[in-house]
């Protein structure tokens, strides 16, 4: 596996791949890898001959008061990893080089960004948007996968794609799950083991909503206070928002039915900030 560090490097190896008429996938990540990030990558494999990771933790996604400086990183691990899934280049930038001295030009996706994680998080999407297009440039990929489990970013980066036509196939994979039922996520490293119990009212509240939706509930209001006294059952927990949603426009909906999705985020202890989210007609 190659590991690269210069967007220029990074560019010169595509246009290679372009020459020998090879296709290429891209799986962005910030690495800490787990049980999803490589099955992202597994099924990015099955789309392109070639396959591009890429492990950036993004600083403009992070807010004043967020957990940039502690997030998780284990870089020799992700190495070790990635190779295992059969990973040709593992693209590994510096800050300096995505954003130097004079950068100035974002990429925002302006209503899709406004709700749910968007309000939350003032500014990150727009983070997002702005490094998964510089990406897209750098690496120029054929198709990239993303993962359900930020359903909010998926939703966003397609719109990015079709607004700015930028020829990337965008492919989703399923939320991977621990055994009993917890999204897997890098964060989930913070918790200790009383917050871990905690950390389940989520996937936990998700399953409730689903039951009632199948007992005939469909008044969302209801839906909202139940799932939200559910998840304030836990220990040190805290709702940031629960939201039923059109999957399609991520809209609001009054009244639950097939296309209904339940998005949820939760802070427990007052630190650890945990999203999930599920199809109330699904099972995932
Ligand atoms: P990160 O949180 O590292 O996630 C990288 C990719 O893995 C994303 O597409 C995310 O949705 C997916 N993923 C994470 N946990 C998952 C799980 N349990 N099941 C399925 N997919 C999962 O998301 C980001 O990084 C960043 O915002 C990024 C897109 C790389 C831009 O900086």
């Amino acid at each position: 596996m190659k590991i690269l560090t210069s967007p220029g490097a990074m560019r010169a190896w595509t246009r290679e791949q372009v020459v020998l008429g090879n296709k290429t996938a891209l799986v962005p990540t910030m690495g800490f890898f787990h049980e999803g990030h490589l099955s992202l990558m597994r099924m990015a494999a099955q789309y392109a001959d070639t396959l591009v990771v890429s492990l950036f933790v993004n600083p403009i996604q992070f807010g004043p008061n967020e957990d940039l400086d502690r997030y998780p990183r284990s870089f020799t691990k992700d190495c070790e990893l990635a190779e295992g899934e059969g990973v040709e280049v593992l693209f590994a930038p510096e800050a300096g080089d995505m954003y130097p001295p004079g950068f100035q030009t974002t990429v925002s996706v302006e209503h899709l960004s406004r709700s749910l994680c968007g309000a939350d998080r003032p500014g990150h999407f727009n983070g997002v948007t702005t490094v998964v297009s510089k990406l897209f440039h750098i690496v120029q990929p054929d198709c990239a996968v993303f993962g359900q489990k930020d359903f909010q970013q998926l939703s966003i980066i397609r719109r990015m794609v079709q607004d700015l036509d930028i020829g990337v196939d965008i492919l989703a994979h399923p939320i991977v799950r621990e055994p009993d039922g917890l999204a897997m996520s890098s964060r989930n490293a913070y918790l200790d083991a009383d917050q871990r119990k905690s950390a389940l009212s989520l996937s936990k509240g998700i399953a409730l909503a689903r039951s009632l939706y199948t007992d005939g509930k469909l008044d969302t209001a209801v839906l909202t206070e139940k799932v939200k006294k559910h998840i304030l059952s836990y220990s040190g927990t805290e709702v940031n928002y629960i939201s039923f949603i059109d999957c399609s426009s991520l809209e609001p909906v009054d009244r639950a039915d097939q296309e209904t999705l339940v998005a949820l985020a939760v802070t427990i202890d007052g630190r650890v900030r945990l999203i999930d989210n599920g199809l109330l007609a699904g099972t995932g």
